[in-house]
């Protein structure tokens, strides 16, 4: 079996993470149990590019526990959890091509390596495998059935692919389903990039002043968690709906040129570039932490502040670089710019990835099972699969609701009956 992670060494230990996230993942090991019995991805060769933590390896067994035939590689160069690697090549034989810290060049040779799978089903999260089989692989295209994205920048590149008209097979946009985005999103990230930037600076966030670039589902999440742990938050957004809800909610909002000067630590969560360039740098304080949250590393321009650095110290401490500018200034720049809550810690709970898997598998089901109705579009996840997950975590969180009495089925159905 090919793969390429960092030390098979590691093994023991990645599979004692793997078997200890999955008790927070109920839902998923109770989709693991049907498809084993079932096998609804018998004969499908996929190819997955995700984030190696211990909740993929949780996806990745269950895609395999239904027939399929699976590799992963990563969906970032900092992300991968290298024990989780190790642990699901030797105890799950599962072909995995990622190493924590890989080069660009490394990065790509792995997505080549999944490719060079000939997957019919692709899971990506951002987007890198639909990318590379429309431009350098073109020849797999004709036998994918479908590739399903978890996350907000891989959908934004998909429907771009779709206007331009250079989709050549379905795609299924998870990161929408409600079950995913409301929860992943808000509550996921929202706890895990405070995590993440705590562990890499230890500093204090009560009484600091927190800039959150961007108040989608992520910078909803940030914001709350920060502002529990006594911050004030500054919100800078540009769409005035969401501005609007940053302001009710109580949130300063101002552009990022004014804002720049008042933030002790920033986090943009836009899916955006350059939203934080030099003429912000210019203007921030002595001694402010930047880091980002959003999908690639291109939000912060890292290109400009090197540039105006006079002096780089790397590392004064695990992910955090320290930029001297000719003002004299330091600015810390966390996690070399990518994902900080994936750069600096584990990423989100397991307890939240068990409803974004839980999507993508049965989504994986759909999509083989319909394979003969879908064409090359951008599809919404099917309610069915909304509805099943967000029942069965219910349930596996001992949470009872109402249900509708049969007046009320009849009056909620109606029109007639008013005042
Ligand atoms: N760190 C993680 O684990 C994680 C998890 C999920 C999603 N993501 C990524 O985070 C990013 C945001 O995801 P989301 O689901 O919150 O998206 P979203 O679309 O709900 O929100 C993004 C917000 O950023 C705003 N925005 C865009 N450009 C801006 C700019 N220049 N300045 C200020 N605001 C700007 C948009 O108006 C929008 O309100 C994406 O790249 C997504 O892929 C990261």
């Amino acid at each position: 079996m090919k793969h390429d992670v960092k030390d098979l060494g590691l093994a023991d230990a990645g599979a004692g993470r793997i078997r200890w996230a999955n008790k927070d993942m109920p839902v998923l090991e109770s989709i693991r149990a049907r498809f084993d019995k079932e096998r609804p991805l018998e004969g499908v060769r996929m190819s997955a590019c995700l984030h190696i933590t211990a909740e993929t390896a949780n996806l990745a067994r269950t895609l395999k526990a239904g027939g399929a035939d699976l590799v992963l590689c990563a969906s970032n160069p900092l992300s991968t959890q290298d024990d989780v690697a190790a642990g699901l090549v030797e105890e799950y034989g599962i072909p995995v091509f990622a190493i924590r810290g890989e080069d660009k060049e490394t990065y790509y040779d792995h997505i080549k390596s999944a490719l060079a799978h000939e997957p019919n089903v692709t899971m990506d999260d951002g987007a890198d495998l639909v990318t590379a089989i429309l431009t350098d692989y073109t020849d797999l295209a004709p036998n994918l059935i479908a590739s399903m994205e978890e996350t907000t920048t891989g959908v934004i590149r998909l429907r771009a692919m779709e206007k331009e008209g250079v989709l050549k097979f379905p795609v299924f946009a998870v990161n929408d389903a409600h079950t995913k985005h409301l929860f992943d999103n808000r509550y996921g990230t929202g706890q895990s990039v405070v995590e993440g930037i705590l562990r890499c600076t230890g500093m204090l966030l009560a009484g600091k002043t927190v800039v959150v670039a961007g108040y989608g589902m992520c910078g909803k999440g940030v914001t709350k968690r920060m502002q529990g742990m006594g911050a004030k938050v500054v919100v800078t957004e540009i769409d005035p709906l969401r501005a609007l809800e940053a302001a009710m909610d109580g949130h300063q909002v101002m552009p990022m040129d004014r804002a720049a000067e008042l933030g002790d630590l920033f986090v943009t969560v836009t899916g955006d570039v350059d939203v934080l360039r030099k003429q912000h740098f210019e203007k921030m304080k002595d001694g402010a932490y930047i880091s980002n949250a959003g999908h690639f590393n291109v939000e912060i321009n890292i290109d400009e502040l090197s540039e105006l650095a006079k002096d780089i110290n790397r590392g004064i401490q695990a992910e955090v670089d320290e930029f001297i500018l000719e003002n004299g200034k330091s600015l810390f720049l966390l996690g070399e710019g990518r994902l900080i809550n994936l750069a600096a810690a584990e990423g989100h709970p397991s307890d939240v990835m068990d409803m974004s898997f839980a999507a993508q598998a049965l989504t994986t089901e759909y999509v083989v099972k319909n394979q003969d109705k879908l064409s090359a579009e951008v599809y919404k996840v099917p309610e069915s699969v909304d509805e099943w997950v967000a029942k069965v975590k219910l349930d596996r969180m001992e949470v009872d609701i109402d249900t509708l009495t049969e007046r009320q089925i009849k009056y909620l159905g109606s029109w007639n009956e008013g005042t």
